[in-house]
């Protein structure tokens, strides 16, 4: 999961500049996305997720850890590009709720990344979805998403990246 866990943090450290919907709002007065989300962003996350997915498979390759999953350029691919349209598409709904931006929005702040993740990679390689997301690897990520999710905003917060701990 470290190539979908890995650009949300990215995107906001290294995030900023042109926003993706280009400052236009919808017909309900409110924008499209938001200033939360930037062509930075997204482009340096999806790149450190496919870093570190690249650094797995060289690792895997190298050690031979037939227990960790298979990963190919397909998947970690899917499941960094995925984590943050995953988070577009919370932050689109998000803004149709009136939300501004960073707003609170509890589970759907924590499961976005999981979500976009699943779907993509569900449309583009679903064998290595059933392959190795199992009902108990499916659990572990439900359980270890918000705590994750949690910390890592905190210490965000912290060292002045987020502008609140959530
Ligand atoms: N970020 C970005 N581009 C993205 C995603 C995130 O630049 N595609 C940066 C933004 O600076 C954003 C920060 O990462 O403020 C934190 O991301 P997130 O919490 O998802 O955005 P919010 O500002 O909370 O906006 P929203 O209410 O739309 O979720
Ligand atoms: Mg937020």
């Amino acid at each position: 999961m470290l190539p979908a866990y890995l650009p949300n943090p990215v995107a906001a450290l290294m995030g900023g500049g042109t926003p993706i919907d280009f400052g236009r709002t919808l017909s309900d007065g409110q924008r499209i996305l938001g200033d939360g989300k930037t062509y930075r962003g997204l482009l340096c996350g999806v790149l450190a997720g496919i870093a570190v997915g690249l650094v797995q498979i060289s690792l895997s390759n190298h050690f031979g850890w037939d227990l960790l999953p298979r990963h190919t350029l397909t998947s970690i691919t899917l499941l960094s590009f995925g984590a943050l349209l995953g988070d577009m598409g919370k932050s689109l709904i998000k803004r149709r709720l009136g939300k501004e931006r960073g707003a609170k929005w509890p589970i759907a702040d924590q499961y976005d990344l999981v979500i976009g993740a699943f779907v993509l990679m569900l449309i583009f390689d679903p064998s290595w979805l059933f392959a190795y997301v199992t009902l108990p690897i499916l659990v572990i990520i439900i359980i270890l998403t918000p705590i994750l999710h949690r910390v890592v905003n905190i210490i965000g917060y912290v060292g002045g990246i987020k502008e609140v701990p959530w």
